[in-house]
């Protein structure tokens, strides 16, 4: 009796031993790695740079090849608006990052949760699912982001109780009501920091005839646009190629003008917060009313997007305390209970 308790024992040991649990958020700028108790090991930027078709970096190393690479290497961003745009190169960087974290990993039994966006189709999902299986892994599954940022936010998802939630990503914002673990209601939208950068390139190139780099139209976003109240002293010197001298120039644009740059942007995020209070029952909009709106994502770090929000809508909004890791920190709370939720991979 003794002797079958300790095999049993010694067998549990075992099976813990060769498991490990992952969660990534598979991002259109960042993908995120958190493993139970050691915490999020990977942050890396959504990039691979290949020569003839085989990787020879990821993350930030290939980050900074944008734009700048020699004949022979591209760097390339496999995912766009939140999905898989190159399958073959997402199965390549999710396989490079995951052997970075793990050595060895193919004698594991690894357990991954990744996250996706809200509403992708059922062909997107299996590409996921089969990037996992190729690069692996034995044990995927799928969560939504609304609800893995929501779990990471500390909000109360299981409960019979409406949450709003509004991920703001690189490439998609996502807006979600989350109630007994589900989605009850969301949209998903086109846009996120990374289309502000883009009007910002455009903005300039049609204006002041300047060519700038996604990188600086990035850099500008980050100290001088405002989704509300722009500083009336404060201006951004961008650095780029003027076409009309064909010559390296620069160019001083305040902060009030930089914010008309992202009016259409915001005006689409507002009108799509509306459009889903109006198909909201009453009860759900009773719970938001009490709670308020709630932002994550990188692009939450927008200045003042809170208070433009808050203003438009006539509700309180705060932003989580870490809008870049809460999805992933929830995916990996979300292995937790993989049976209570109403997850996407079945
Ligand atoms: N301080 C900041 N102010 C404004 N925007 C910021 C700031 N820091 C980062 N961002 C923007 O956040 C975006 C990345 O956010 P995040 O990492 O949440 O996206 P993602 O998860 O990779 O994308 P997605 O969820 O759309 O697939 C980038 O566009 C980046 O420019
Ligand atoms: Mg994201």
């Amino acid at each position: 009796m003794m002797a079958e308790k300790k095999r049993k024992k010694k067998k549990g040991l075992s099976f813990r031993f060769w498991q490990r649990d992952l969660a990534i958020d598979l991002g259109t700028t960042n993908t995120l790695i958190y493993m139970p108790q050691k915490g999020i090991v990977l942050e890396e930027p959504s990039v691979v740079a290949l020569r003839n078709n085989s990787v020879v970096a990821a993350g930030k190393k290939a980050y900074r090849m944008l734009g700048r690479t020699p004949p022979g290497i591209t760097a390339v961003k496999p995912l766009q608006g939140g999905v898989i745009a190159n399958f073959e190169l997402t199965r390549k960087m999710l396989d490079y990052f995951i052997s970075r974290v793990l050595r060895r990993f193919p004698f594991l039994r690894l357990r991954m949760m990744i996250t996706v966006p809200y509403g992708i189709t059922q062909v997107e999902r299996r590409a996921v699912l089969a990037a996992g299986k190729r690069a692996g892994v034995k044990e995927t599954h799928l969560i939504e982001e609304p609800v893995a940022a929501a779990i990471g936010s500390g909000l109360p998802v299981a409960e019979p109780r409406g949450s709003f939630i509004v991920n703001c990503g690189g490439g998609v914002t996502e807006i979600a009501v989350i109630s007994l673990g589900g989605i009850v209601l969301g949209s998903s939208l086109p846009q996120g920091g990374e289309t502000i950068d883009e009007s910002i390139q455009r903005y300039i190139y049609r204006n002041y005839r300047m060519e700038i780099g996604l990188s600086t139209a990035e850099e500008a976003k980050k100290k001088a646009v405002y989704a509300a109240d722009p500083p009336a002293d404060l201006s951004y010197t961008f650095r780029g190629i003027n076409l009309y001298r064909r010559t390296p120039d620069t160019l001083e644009v305040k902060a009030s003008e930089l914010h008309e740059v992202v009016g259409p942007q915001l005006a689409a995020l507002t009108g799509a917060v509306r459009a889903i209070f109006e198909q909201m029952p009453p009860q759900l909009a009773a719970d938001v009313m009490q709670d308020g709106i709630v932002l994550c994502g990188g692009n939450s770090l927008l200045h003042n997007l809170d208070l433009y929000l808050s203003r438009e809508i006539n509700l309180p909004v705060r932003r989580v305390e870490d809008p870049f890791t809460c999805v992933v920190r929830g995916a990996s709370e979300s292995l937790k209970f993989l049976h209570a939720l109403a997850l996407p991979d079945k």
